[in-house]
């Protein structure tokens, strides 16, 4: 159970575990669950493609199909949500990820504009570096956790250099990105408490305050990096305003860390649950890349997706009413054996990988590229230092707090160096 559950959210846990009337329960914050969902996945999808929680705000939708629909249609399904019981006043204005069409359209564009495919080239170069310094620290250890160690520096170092901030100011984004993701997913079932929402709010102004400073600096002296694209952004004569940028860069920091630091620790523990797929990935390199997609279907680093109705509609049978909350889960959609051949089998050689764990429509992931990119460069360093890595011991690793994320938030390992 998440440390941070209050004993309100934990009253709410256990009656979040319903029967549907035959014997099938869906608890997504129970620890069995969360730890393999997929049994559970796999029935929903045969039989409770739309399953109602009862006596909560909350729909779960399970099958490709209807979360590919969904996500590629905001005018039925809006991003845009507030959570039941929240005090407004609490509620921050949402960066362009809680939008839709057209505010979202125009704020994607303009940061289309700054985070260009070429800045993410230009910097392959520099985080073969990073990863390679990284790990050779890491194996001169031998016993290392790894998420310490690698998974967590990488994105963090990476996503700085590209906004411009200083890396070593990576332990205040950690605190940023852990307490803005702390309570992720739970907010959905049970309003969050007054003081988690103040905490949240705290810490959005330090990061107001922080990324101010920075943007001022960029106006008086532009730089070679997103900060100044940011700042300079104009896309049909409209500037960001001020609060919009810094929505932005609080978003930009947060999106791609936890995400990152789960898709590189969940494709290790792939592949040490599948020797075979990392012998053949030792030996055949060429297939990073379609092992990375993998591990994104196969142990997807976002779960879910929720999104809001905006009309009533009807869905296998199921009246959903104007404003009910949908979650769409990602991992088990990225499961459908009516899209995936064998789709439960991890298979790095894997085609046709059409998964949706970077979401699809007008929001798919900003960062895709970047995020696929920073996993095939840290396996590559990983592959290349060591000849063998393993487990230390086989106690159940620490799962991420938040019912949205798969991943762990350490990773003990022994590496065996070449
Ligand atoms: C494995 C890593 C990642 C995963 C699994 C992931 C997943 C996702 C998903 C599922 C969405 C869609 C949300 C929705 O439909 O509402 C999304 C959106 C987004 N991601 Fe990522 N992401 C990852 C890495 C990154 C990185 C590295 C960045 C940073 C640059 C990033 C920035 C964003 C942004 C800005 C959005 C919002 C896009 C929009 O609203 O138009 N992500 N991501």
């Amino acid at each position: 159970m998440p440390a941070a559950m209050t004993s309100s959210e934990r009253a709410v846990r256990d009656r979040v575990d319903d029967a549907a009337g035959d014997g099938f329960r869906f608890d997504p914050f129970d620890v069995a669950t969360r730890r393999d969902p997929y049994a559970v996945f796999a029935r929903a999808r045969r039989q409770h493609p739309v399953f109602p929680h009862a006596g909560f705000p909350v729909v779960s939708v399970f099958r490709y199909a209807d979360v590919q629909r969904i996500l590629k249609d905001p005018t039925t399904w809006s991003n845009n949500f507030t959570i039941p019981g929240i005090d407004p006043e609490l509620m921050p204005d949402p960066s362009m990820l809680g939008l839709d069409p057209p505010r979202h359209t125009r704020l994607r564009g303009l940061v289309n504009q700054a985070f260009t495919p070429r800045i993410v080239q230009g910097l392959e170069t520099r985080m073969h570096a990073i990863a390679a310094e990284l790990v050779a620290a890491a194996v001169e250890r031998a016993e290392v956790d790894l998420v310490e160690a690698l998974t967590y520096p990488l994105p963090v170092i990476v996503i700085a250099e590209i906004i411009g901030v200083p890396p070593e100011d990576r332990d205040r984004f950690k605190h940023w990105s852990d307490v803005a993701v702390e309570g992720l997913g739970y907010g959905l079932f049970v309003p969050p408490t007054r003081e988690r929402l103040q905490r949240l709010n705290a810490v959005r102004e330090e990061m107001d305050a922080y990324f101010s400073v920075l943007a001022d600096e960029r106006r008086r002296r532009p730089r070679e990096d997103l900060l100044t694209g940011l700042v300079q952004a104009e896309l049909e004569g409209s500037h960001l305003t001020h609060a919009e940028m810094l929505r932005m860069l609080i978003l930009l920091l947060v999106a791609g860390n936890e995400t990152t630091t789960n898709l590189i620790g969940n494709a290790v523990l792939a592949l040490l649950d599948h020797p075979d797929a990392l012998a053949r990935l030792r030996a055949e390199r060429a297939l990073l890349p379609s092992a990375v997609d993998e591990v994104m279907r196969w142990s997807s680093p976002v779960q879910m997706d929720p999104r809001r109705a905006t009309r009533a509609l009807e869905l296998h049978g199921h009246s959903i009413d104007a404003d009910q909350l949908v979650v769409c889960w990602l991992g088990s959609a990225n499961r459908d054996e009516d899209v995936f051949p064998d789709g439960e089998r991890f298979d790095v050689a894997r085609t046709d990988n059409r998964h949706l764990a970077f979401g699809f429509g007008p929001h798919y992931c900003l960062g895709a590229n970047l995020a696929r990119l920073e996993a095939q460069v840290a396996l590559a360093a990983l592959l290349d230092r060591t000849r063998a890595f393993e487990r230390i011991d086989d106690a159940p690793l620490p799962l991420h707090p938040s019912i949205v994320f798969r991943g762990v938030t350490a990773l003990p390992l022994r590496l065996h160096p070449r």
